[in-house]
């Protein structure tokens, strides 16, 4: 394979991006545009034809409820610190209100990126200032100790919301135990946690099996296996935590008043959650 026909995972993120910035109504994200380049763009119109043109609608509404979903807990005073993990290129700061404090983690090269883009883009005043901290971490390493004192530092006991989507996907199921394990270490008693990944039914559908081929030809070598799928009793299981919402790409249709133009075969049906932490009294 050429280099310049292959995808890095890190690279999925201006995927996200540029879906997002497709239908910035729906998607509620006037920024994602910042992130769009011919590189992707070229990618992109091949992940739509062979993959599912459903695509840039799913990501656009997965942009919109998490986005409403904080903002309203932010607006009633529920949280204060949103704490982003595999935040890619995500504009959710600049979509919300000022007052809530930003922690953005991701692969170092990637946070890198973003925060010299950001700063670049709030120099030429085509973004706001927000209080924005950044964090370098692979998550397939051994990372927890020095990342909570770095998020305590942060958020002090703030309440929070722990957002991670896009991400588990590409993660294996001790990883993901370890990330919500953690998440329950960083959390106290009200915060919320959203959650975004694909179901087990997801692999028999056309629309899985033209992703794998894709990936196959343009990521790197995978089999079906190396992918994560999660079942809802995977949420309503998790210790200390109660499941308050659950929603996919065919609900969120209707809420938001969405077309759906593919069957459901043809569409990778990304199912959303929000928890909240209530220890047992
Ligand atoms: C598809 S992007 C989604 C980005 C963002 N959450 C969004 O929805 O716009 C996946 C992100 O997960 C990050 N990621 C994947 N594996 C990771 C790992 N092991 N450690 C840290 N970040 C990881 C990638 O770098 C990438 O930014």
């Amino acid at each position: 394979m050429d280099k310049q026909s292959h995808i890095q995972i890190h690279e999925t993120a201006f995927f996200t991006s540029s879906f997002r910035a497709f239908n910035e109504a729906l998607s509620g994200d006037e920024y994602a545009k910042l992130w769009l380049n011919p590189k992707t763009d070229a990618w992109i119109q091949e992940y739509l034809t062979e993959v599912s043109s459903e695509e840039t609608y799913t990501h656009c509404l997965r942009n919109r409820f998490f986005l409403e979903t904080i903002k309203d807990l932010a607006a009633s005073k529920q949280i204060e610190v949103l704490i982003n993990f595999g935040s890619g290129f995500s504009m959710y700061p600049f979509l919300l209100d000022e007052s809530l404090i930003h922690i953005e983690i991701d692969k170092p090269e990637i946070v890198n990126y973003k925060a010299s883009k950001i700063e670049e883009w709030q120099n030429e005043k085509k973004l706001p200032k927000r209080d924005l901290h950044f964090v370098g971490v692979d998550f397939s390493e051994d990372y927890k100790t020095k990342l909570l004192e770095q998020i305590q530092q942060i958020k002090g006991d703030k309440p929070c919301f722990i957002l991670i989507e896009g991400v588990l996907f590409f993660l294996d199921k001790a990883e993901t135990d370890g990330l919500f394990s953690f998440f329950n270490l960083i959390q106290t008693d009200g915060d919320y946690v959203g959650s975004a990944s694909f179901q087990d039914d997801l692999k028999s559908s056309t629309a899985f099996k033209r992703l794998l081929r894709f990936l196959n030809k343009k990521v790197s070598k995978t089999s079906e296996s190396d992918y994560l799928t999660l079942q809802d009793s995977y949420y309503k299981s998790l210790p200390n935590y109660n499941l308050i919402d659950h929603q996919d790409y065919f609900s969120l249709s209707k809420t938001y008043n969405n077309t759906i133009h593919l069957k459901p075969d043809l569409i990778l049906n990304e199912h959303f959650y929000v928890l909240k932490k209530q220890l047992q009294s």
